[in-house]
């Protein structure tokens, strides 16, 4: 393989997530979030996994900074439990949860590593969810002063901080569907998720911004919408409302788009869309597939779109629910471009795949990752030349970890871990980067 190079140098990191890789759930006084009752309930992990040690990241902190530092990471993208902070999601902190992520940030600084963590990621504290989650208003202000507490003990040190990620598939999947935690199926009931996420994400970034922040904004999870047939464009322009157009217009226009075709509307107060529009310093974008639409079926379907395999895309360990077209990516970029005029830099905060790897004992090989990664690392290349303004790239995730509702059966790392002992063991995607990195450094 020869590795990409970018018509400019840019940012490199790679992410995690708290949930996904510390376990040690009952450690230093952490509370209970919607995921610990999700991994706690029989038949909700596909392979009755808990997350728990998996990687084990609060007890090996120090073999992630490494990895992190041997790449020549720019950034590490972690992001801090609010249970660990919040054990009951209000109050006081807990001094024992906020200094490992103090521990953390001094050692990746150290490590000459920037820190770049995540706020929320998924672990909403489960006292927040019993009053209401993110269907209730209050969670916003609650996520505030949270943040707060955060960035009142490491503001010191971090300057760029992610508020929330991807509120669309906690909305989409969390509350419409309930394939992921708390797995409520409330179909388009659940877009007020939607609004109290986004206004938590402005509200948090005035608090981080009197606090001293450098560079504050949210990682959305966006897809190119494909239509199966020449006339699916409504099911196109259906599917592009609610899995992207919701969650960026009120960010990068401060309006939303119209709603009414979907018989919804957001509940939104005087004044929320200042908040929610106030703007980043950057525009997070965590990409992994498009997706192929076409009109729906049957006469009193409530969704104005069913979702289909993509012709002819060879898939990732997801199977056809997860499409491989690294030019979409591309696409993607230049649509957000052209239609949002002036909008701040964009950072791709994820971008990855995961293939079935059976544990071998000897270093990894993972071809179809390298070829996934250079795919889209490319894309990014032809978009810059056209001119999409990307100025960081991310891969999810710099280790294998625990995948959500999947548990363990999805690997996404740059580094294998084996789940019965928390080793690490860097794959050859992992050697790939660091050149990729070597060659493209801002
Ligand atoms: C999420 C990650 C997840 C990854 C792969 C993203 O949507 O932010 O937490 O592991 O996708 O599914």
């Amino acid at each position: 393989h020869d590795i990409p190079i970018l018509p400019r140098p840019i940012r490199w990191s790679a992410a995690t997530a708290a949930f996904q890789i510390e376990g040690a759930r009952t450690a230093g006084g952490r509370g209970r979030s919607v995921w610990d009752d999700w991994v706690d309930t029989p038949g909700k992990v596909v392979d009755g996994s808990t997350a728990d040690p998996g990687p084990d990241s609060y007890h090996r902190w120090r073999e992630d900074v490494a990895l992190a530092a041997d790449l020549e990471l720019d950034r590490y993208r972690f992001s801090i439990s609010w249970t660990r902070v919040q054990p009951d999601g209000a109050g006081s902190p807990n001094p024992v949860g906020l200094d490992y992520y103090s521990r953390l940030v001094d050692d990746l600084l150290d490590a000459g590593v920037t820190p770049f963590p995540t706020l929320y990621h998924w672990d909403l504290p489960l006292p927040i969810h019993e009053a209401g989650g993110w269907l209730a208003r209050d969670t916003a202000h609650r996520f505030a002063d949270y943040t707060a507490l955060v960035v009142d003990r490491l503001g010191d040190r971090v300057k760029h901080w992610y508020t929330i990620n991807e509120p669309a598939m906690t909305t989409l999947q969390g509350y419409a569907t309930g394939e992921l935690a708390p797995g409520e199926v409330l179909l388009f009931d659940a877009l007020p998720t939607a609004h109290h996420q986004l206004l938590a994400h402005g509200l948090a970034t005035r608090v981080l911004r009197a606090a001293g922040a450098e560079s504050v904004g949210i990682a959305n999870n966006h897809t190119h919408v494909l239509p199966l047939h020449d006339d699916d464009a409504q099911a196109v322009a259906a599917y592009d409302l609610i899995h992207n157009r919701i969650f960026a217009d009120p960010i990068l226009t401060g309006a939303y788009p119209d709603l009414s075709s979907l018989g919804a509307a957001m509940p939104v107060h005087d004044g929320d869309l200042d908040v929610i529009a106030e703007r980043p310093d950057f525009y997070a974008v965590n990409f992994y597939n498009p997706t192929t639409v076409t009109a729906p079926t049957g006469d009193d379907n409530p969704i104005p779109f069913d979702i289909v395999p993509t012709p002819g895309a060879p898939v990732t360990g997801f199977g056809p629910a997860w499409p491989i077209v690294p030019n979409t990516l591309r696409d993607l970029l230049l649509d957000f471009t052209a239609r949002y005029p002036g909008m701040p830099p964009v950072i791709i905060s994820e971008n990855g795949a995961s293939f079935p790897e059976p544990d071998r004992g000897v270093q990894p090989c993972d071809p179809d990752r390298i070829a996934y990664l250079d795919g889209h690392i490319r894309a990014v290349g032809e978009a810059i030349t056209a001119g999409a303004d990307v100025q960081e790239y991310t891969v999810w995730s710099l280790i294998d970890n625990f995948e959500w509702a999947d548990g363990y059966t999805q690997r996404f790392g740059l580094v294998h871990v084996d789940f019965e002992t928390s080793a690490r063991m860097p794959k050859t995607s992992y050697d790939w980067y660091g050149r990729v990195i070597a060659e493209n450094r801002a």
